[in-house]
């Protein structure tokens, strides 16, 4: 289970998370929508740590993170219980893309290589990419590279795996493949969490939805109470826009 307690964030003197609240299931697929600015990436990575809140208390499992004093071992740790997908993949250039699989679990989970390569394979086969192992990045379309990040980030058997709008930086005929990919992904125990402006997707593929704006979760609840029973008005002329589009 996720739980955040009261997180705020501010650079400089702009204040960009106000308070969040939010409790997140196991096995749940959390998305988060809102407008540009609106604090989306920054919420993401507070979750992992990338930023680090100034106020207020993260709890991923059992792993916590109090703002007012961590060890930088307690920050490892709380690290590895997740995995990030980003907008622009972050593939190793240099290496294959099997060993952008296996590197990783190496460092982080202390695989030999024969395993790694197992676990590696397996997930290819996953996305669909069994062919590609020996392929460099660049010899990839950018939804085959998105899929290698993700079926690197699963390698890793995160408990939370975040994903800040993976689809927004490919053709819109890739857009498909790599949410079907994610969509496939199925635990019991996993926790996704997804900032996407695909609004079809997020209603047919979240448990729960919360609608953020200027820092502040305005909104939240089930796919169905939020895209086709929100309460507040901003949420309303949010999704009116997506539709119109
Ligand atoms: N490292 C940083 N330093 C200073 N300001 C930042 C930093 N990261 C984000 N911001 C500011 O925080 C605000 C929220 O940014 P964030 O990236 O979280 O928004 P977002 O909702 O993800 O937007 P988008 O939909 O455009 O990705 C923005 O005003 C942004 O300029
Ligand atoms: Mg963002």
């Amino acid at each position: 289970m996720i739980q955040l307690k009261q997180i705020t964030k501010s650079f400089g003197s702009h204040r960009i998370l106000k308070g969040i609240d939010l409790q997140v299931e196991d096995g749940q697929t959390l998305a988060i929508i809102g407008p540009s600015g609106s604090g989306k990436s920054t919420l993401l990575r507070c979750l992992n740590l990338l930023e680090k809140p100034d106020g207020g208390i993260v709890q991923i499992g059992a792993h916590r993170y109090d703002s007012s004093h961590i060890t930088k071992e307690e920050m490892l740790e709380f690290r590895r219980a997740t995995a990030m997908v980003f907008q622009g993949f972050n593939l190793f250039a240099n290496q294959s893309v099997i060993n952008n699989i296996i590197l990783p679990l190496r460092v982080r989970k202390k695989c030999d290589k024969e395993k790694g390569r197992e676990i590696a394979l397996r997930l290819l086969k996953q996305v669909g990419l069994a062919d590609k192992a020996d392929a460099y990045p660049s010899q990839l379309s950018g939804g085959q590279q998105q899929r290698v990040a993700i079926a690197r980030a699963l390698a890793l058997q995160p408990e939370v795996i975040l994903f800040d709008e993976p689809t927004s930086a490919l053709d819109p005929e890739l857009v498909n493949g790599v949410l079907d990919v994610i969509r496939s992904i199925r635990s019991e125990t996993m926790i996704k969490i997804i900032v996407t402006h695909e609004m079809s997707f997020a209603r047919d593929a979240a448990d729960a939805v919360i609608f953020l704006e200027d820092g502040q979760i305005i909104e939240q609840g089930s796919a169905h109470e939020v895209f086709d029973h929100p309460k507040q008005e901003r949420t309303k002329k949010f999704l009116q826009n997506f539709q119109r589009a």
